[in-house]
């Protein structure tokens, strides 16, 4: 009797801790710098939500000349397929997005270019994505177009918010973010006030607002909650980059906390770059989300 009664003690206490740590999220972008990254290194902790970004599928061929909407993968080659397959059956907890566009193909900047038939690019891109999205296994995308031709009207926002929603009606993706950074916050704000339905996480770039300090991310960050929505901003932080760095970081986390934000997920720019110190923010942020949990 004693003994049943304890299973059910630790049974709840297990559904407690579960449901507690629900919605706790790491985002991380891999595959964008050419080095041969892959995902078994990278620690993931059971009870987050581990997506894996990877970086990137472009509308354009290899000579950097656009498909009109037909998207084709260009991270790292040591992302396969199978690769996706096996740390997906090793973590259920993993989700693997493909991002949209970056900054650049080779030397070639890549830009928003307002497709002449949005109707058409919309279709173009649903099918490419599918079959990118079918043969590796993906559960999501993420929108990172930097860079926004200032003629002509803005077709970002219309066609950008179509796309996400078929891909999520058909059942083709569950998880869509978007990845706005200082210069491109109103094309995103265009996108995020009209199909906000349909974007579960906002990878702010905060590193590009080059704040250094933890009082200044704790701005930087109230400013674009306001811009967007507060509970599906993410702080981020790039390694080796621009922006906060160090331990500062985690500084930052604390204070966005202490004025009421909750902190429950971080993006980290990237994965190319953790082996080289031992995957310190990795386990750093996932330590802060799991402490975070408050009773
Ligand atoms: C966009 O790309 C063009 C080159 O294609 C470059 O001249 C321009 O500076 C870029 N704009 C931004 C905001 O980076
Ligand atoms: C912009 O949109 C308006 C209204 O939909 C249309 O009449 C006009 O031709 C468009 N301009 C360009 C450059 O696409
Ligand atoms: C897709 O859209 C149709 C029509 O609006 C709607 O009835 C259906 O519930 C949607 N399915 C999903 C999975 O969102
Ligand atoms: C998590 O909590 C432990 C125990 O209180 C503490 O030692 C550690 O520094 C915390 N880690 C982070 C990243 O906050």
């Amino acid at each position: 009797m004693k003994h049943f009664f304890l299973l059910h003690v630790a049974v709840y206490v297990v559904v407690l801790l579960g449901s507690l740590c629900e919605g706790k999220v790491m985002m991380e972008y891999i595959g964008a710098t050419g080095v041969p990254v892959t995902f078994e290194p990278v620690p993931i902790r059971d009870e987050i939500d581990f997506h894996f970004i990877l970086s990137f599928a472009i509308d354009a061929d290899q000579s950097g000349t656009y498909q009109n909407g037909k998207f084709s993968p260009y991270w790292a080659e040591t992302l396969t397929p199978d690769s996706v397959a096996a740390i997906k059956e090793e973590h259920p907890n993993v989700k693997v997005l493909a991002s949209l566009c970056g900054w650049s193909l080779g030397d070639k900047v890549l830009a928003w270019y307002n497709p002449k038939d949005p109707k058409k690019w919309i279709s173009n891109a649903f099918s490419s994505i599918q079959e990118i999205t079918n043969t590796y296994h993906l559960d999501g995308i993420d929108i990172d177009y930097e860079n926004f031709s200032k003629r002509g009207n803005n077709t970002f926002a219309f066609c950008i918010g179509e796309l996400l929603t078929l891909l999520k009606n058909q059942s083709v993706i569950t998880v869509a973010s978007i990845a706005p950074y200082h210069l491109t916050t109103q094309p995103y704000i265009d996108l995020f006030s009209a199909y906000s339905d349909v974007i579960d996480y906002v990878n702010y770039q905060f590193y590009t607002d080059k704040v250094r300090q933890p009082k200044g991310y704790l701005e930087a960050f109230k400013l674009r909650a306001g811009q967007f929505n507060a509970e599906k901003l993410l702080p981020s932080y790039e390694i080796d980059g621009r922006g906060i760095q160090g331990d500062a970081f985690f500084d930052a986390l604390e204070l966005l906390e202490d004025y009421g934000f909750d902190v429950d997920g971080v993006m980290i720019f990237s994965a190319d770059g953790g082996a080289a110190n031992g995957y310190y923010y990795e386990k750093k942020s996932q330590d802060f989300l799991l402490n975070s949990t408050s009773i």
